[in-house]
């Protein structure tokens, strides 16, 4: 006898990447920033109050609701905070889709979106991504979920389909458009325009990435007012904290660090691109912080292996059509000349 709901039994959980306990280990496996946040958030957090802590924070973070808005040119009623992007997709799993609606998305992606619909007992509709991995609008449309998904750029692949494409897209849905900007910091353009024009379409964004702050957990999203009072009523409470209020708002605030911070990543990325590509380890072209390199001999679970053994920590997935392939996130110049040192030393034996 189980306790749980069957779709709950059934279930597997989500698994996140590895996260080691030995701070000297060269970490590329869960696409962190490697440069630190900004001071000014660092300020912030020593500014929190006492008083702070002893009250309950904004129920809807409204500090950083009007700072994004002033950034991003949309209103406070158009930005919902959350505990971190996975947070906000819960909400939307929970609001849009529930037992008997389709939720859909092209695969590869992020497994988290399935793993939460199975929750919500959700009728799942993956297509597959054509190899060029542009977007496969047709077969979307064709699933009629009540809520589609899409990771722009994409994980674990990088790769990038133009806003206008997803504008085509967006347009021919019945349902709800949630566009995973997760790591649209390091891409040459973004949705927001969609989000800002479109009664269907939510752009979903994370300061875990391009601002340094995985740790802190704080996400947002950016939509129509409709979209975001229905998404009001299915967050918790207090969903996000008093001293993670603080520190988002400082972070978002400071568009100069994130902009350098930003191009140091993107130019680092074209140089272990160019770096692997020499040692035979093919990547996609990305416009994410990360790489998804694809390996030969030896294979993607040796070098896996091989390279924690020097650890140095990537990512590898054993899945069909992924576990030929590690994928790596763009480190500081000194960690991405570590990595290559090994793969050269690994690949020559
Ligand atoms: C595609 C994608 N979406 C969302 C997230 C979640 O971001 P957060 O750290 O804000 O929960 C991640 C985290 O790695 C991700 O890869």
């Amino acid at each position: 006898m189980s306790y749980f709901r069957p779709n709950i039994e059934a279930m597997e959980g989500y698994t996140p990447g590895e996260q080691p306990e030995d701070p000297s280990v060269i970490k590329l496996n869960t696409n962190e920033n490697p440069y630190p946040p900004s001071p000014a958030v660092m300020k912030a957090v020593a500014g929190v109050q006492a008083e702070q802590l002893r009250r309950y924070p904004h129920p809807q973070g409204n500090l950083f609701r009007d700072a994004a808005a002033k950034i991003f040119g949309v209103k406070r009623e158009n930005i919902i905070c959350g505990n971190g992007m996975d947070d906000i997709l819960n909400m939307t799993v929970r609001a849009f889709s529930g037992p008997e609606a389709a939720l859909v998305y092209p695969v590869p992606t992020y497994t988290l979106y399935g793993v939460l619909a199975t929750i919500e007992a959700s009728i799942v509709k993956e297509v597959p991504f054509p190899p060029d991995f542009s977007l496969p609008i047709e077969g979307l449309v064709n699933a009629r979920g009540r809520v589609t998904y899409l990771a722009n750029p994409n994980s674990p692949t990088g790769t990038f389909v133009p806003a206008e494409q997803i504008g085509k897209l967006a347009d021919a849905l019945e349902g709800v458009l949630c566009i995973d900007e997760a790591y649209v910091d390091f891409a040459r353009e973004n949705c927001l325009e969609l989000a800002r024009t479109r009664p269907n379409v939510l752009v979903m964004r994370t300061l875990s990435k391009g601002y340094s702050l995985a740790g802190l957990r704080f996400g947002f999203a950016i939509g129509h007012e409709n979209l975001i009072r229905g998404l009001m009523k299915v967050k918790d409470s207090y969903n996000v904290d008093a001293i993670a209020i603080a520190a988002a708002t400082a972070a978002i605030q400071d568009q100069a660090y994130f902009e350098q911070t930003r191009q140091k990543v993107i130019s680092e990325r074209k140089r272990l691109s160019a770096a692997l590509d020499r040692l035979g380890l093919r990547c996609l072209p990305s416009e994410s912080n990360f790489l998804l390199a694809a390996c030969g001999q030896p294979t993607a679970r040796e070098l896996y292996a091989s390279l924690k053994a020097r650890r140095i920590l990537v990512r590898y997935f054993d899945y069909p059509g992924l576990n030929d392939k590690l994928r790596i996130t763009v480190g500081t110049p000194e960690q991405n000349d570590a990595l290559v040192a090994a793969l050269t030393d690994l690949c020559r034996r």
